[in-house]
């Protein structure tokens, strides 16, 4: 098994082969592999279908991919403007995004364009849930909301005006410090679950 992605510092978390390469060229001759495989990848393309016909000169068997729908992630949280907020930034973000980040069940069709036979798709569900005893993980997260860093890092790929993406901003941030408060009363619960699609398909 081979690690594969243009981001070296990723790589660096492995602990098997890995080989720094663009998804557009991978650095492996034709039929290289039984099965090249990624997750969440195709969501950040801009032409996905070209990755894939390279992952399918790559191997000699199968194609896979495990792409999310972010459109339809759902949000329940303690902190009651949670949820909506979420939908609204996510909202703004479908829209503000250049690259399909729903593609989710529509992986299929981009696995039959490039020639892909035999193709299967399977949902399965990924559920992240915040409670207590919280991880140091979960106070970094929450405390991001508080400080709205999430959204001014995502700002560029989110629809809306300045002055729009402020007032979400100020909302978000308020959120963020109710959820402090319920960290630290040992209160605050929250389920975020994020269907995601493995798509297969025979060379
Ligand atoms: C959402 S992350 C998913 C990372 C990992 N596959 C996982 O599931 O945890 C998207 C990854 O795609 C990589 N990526 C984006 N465009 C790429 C390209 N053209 N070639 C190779 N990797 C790329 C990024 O470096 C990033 O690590």
């Amino acid at each position: 098994m081979v690690g594969c992605d243009r981001d070296a510092d990723l790589l660096a978390e492995l602990d098997g082969p890995a080989v720094r390469g663009d998804a557009y060229r991978l650095p492996f001759p034709d039929d290289t592999f039984d099965l090249v495989v990624c997750q969440a990848l195709l969501i950040n393309l801009p032409d996905p279908e070209r990755a894939l016909r390279e992952f399918a000169r790559v191997a000699d068997q199968r194609v896979a991919a495990i792409e999310p729908d972010n459109s339809a992630v759902s949000v329940a949280s303690t902190v009651d403007a949670e949820g909506e907020l979420a939908r609204r930034a996510r909202r703004r973000y479908l829209s503000g995004v250049d690259t399909d980040v729903a593609l989710g069940a529509d992986t299929a069709d981009l696995f039959e364009s490039v020639g892909l036979s035999g193709i299967t798709t399977r949902r399965y569900d990924q559920t992240l849930v915040v409670e207590p005893p919280y991880s140091d993980r979960d106070v970094r997260e929450v405390g991001r909301k508080a400080s709205g860093a999430g959204l001014r890092e995502r700002r560029e790929t989110m629809a809306g005006t300045d002055a729009e993406l402020d007032a979400l901003r100020a909302e978000w941030r308020e959120m963020g410090r109710e959820a402090v408060r319920q960290v630290q009363a040992g209160e605050y619960r929250r389920r975020e679950t994020v269907p995601f699609y493995v798509v297969v398909g025979s060379v």
